[in-house]
């Protein structure tokens, strides 16, 4: 029997996003495991409606119970903000998700009580970053704004591209408009854009990439619960997902900044 120290940490995203969640925690978890679920036939779910969110994040976590992991991290901002206490409901293997994250930093952050948060329609539509902001910090004004195309963009791979540049000028006036002092990227390709983003806002404001934050909270967690994977040697890494696009390998690597391991395939 594996001890459960050695087991993987499971982090899932409804696609390849979540990789800027892996690569952050590659970097302050080094001796883990991770097996990485992205749901790229189903992809993009910030469209969709809840209840299919909810069914099929259920479905990912039972996949991944079954491959027994010690913690799981919801690495995508539209999962977590329809469906994280569904997934939490589910099992006792400990839960960690992005937003949590966000909003410990932003909460943290921010001098004025102003903050924009941007994502996907919907999580903006459910509302879950301003109440676990609200939550933390009463008096705060949230500004939020979905901004829908820049998916697509990040993963044409138009980072710092003039009509990248030009939409977000148009999706972040709102919030310049509203003096905020911190900005959430609320969703799994933002931190690609964010040497970009912090130029269209200025340096005045303080970006906030929670990828970082979730990955220094299950360092913290596993410490804990005393379930860090004690052998320094190269870790296994796992990357399953359930297709395989066109330049599925070219978009990911972005994502992670290294090179992927092999990628296996489920149908369901
Ligand atoms: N992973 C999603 C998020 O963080 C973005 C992609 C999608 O819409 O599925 O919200």
């Amino acid at each position: 029997m594996t001890a459960r120290s050695a087991l993987p940490i499971g982090v899932f995203d409804s696609g390849i996003g979540g990789l800027t969640v892996v690569r952050a925690l590659q970097q302050q978890l080094p001796y883990e495991r991770i097996l990485y679920f992205g749901d790229t036939a189903r992809v993009p779910y910030g469209v969709k409606s809840s209840d299919t969110i909810r069914q099929y994040s259920l479905q990912i976590v039972d996949f991944l119970l079954e491959q027994q992991v010690k913690l799981l991290i919801v690495a995508c901002n539209t999962m977590a903000a329809v469906a994280a206490e569904a997934i939490r409901a589910r099992t006792t293997v400990p839960v960690l998700d992005v937003i949590e994250a966000g909003v410990e930093v932003a909460a943290a952050t921010t001098r004025t009580g102003r903050i924009g948060v941007i994502g996907t329609l919907t999580t903006i539509s459910s509302g879950a970053y301003e109440q676990g902001v609200r939550r933390r910090h009463a008096k705060s004004q949230i500004v939020s704004q979905a901004c829908p195309m820049f998916v697509p963009l990040v993963e044409e791979g138009w980072l710092d591209h003039p009509v990248t540049r030009l939409t977000a000028r148009e999706y972040l006036a709102p919030l310049l408009a509203a003096d905020v002092d911190t900005l959430v990227l609320g969703c799994t390709h933002y931190p690609l854009l964010q040497p970009m983003l912090q130029d269209v806002v200025g340096p005045a404001v303080t970006l906030v990439d929670s990828a970082e934050t979730t990955a220094s909270r299950a360092r913290a967690l596993l410490t804990d619960l005393g379930l860090l994977n004690p052998a320094a040697i190269d870790p296994l890494h796992r990357v399953v997902v359930t297709d395989v696009p066109q330049r599925f390998r070219a978009i990911g690597e972005r994502f992670l900044g290294k090179p992927l391991p092999e990628i296996e395939l489920v149908q369901w």
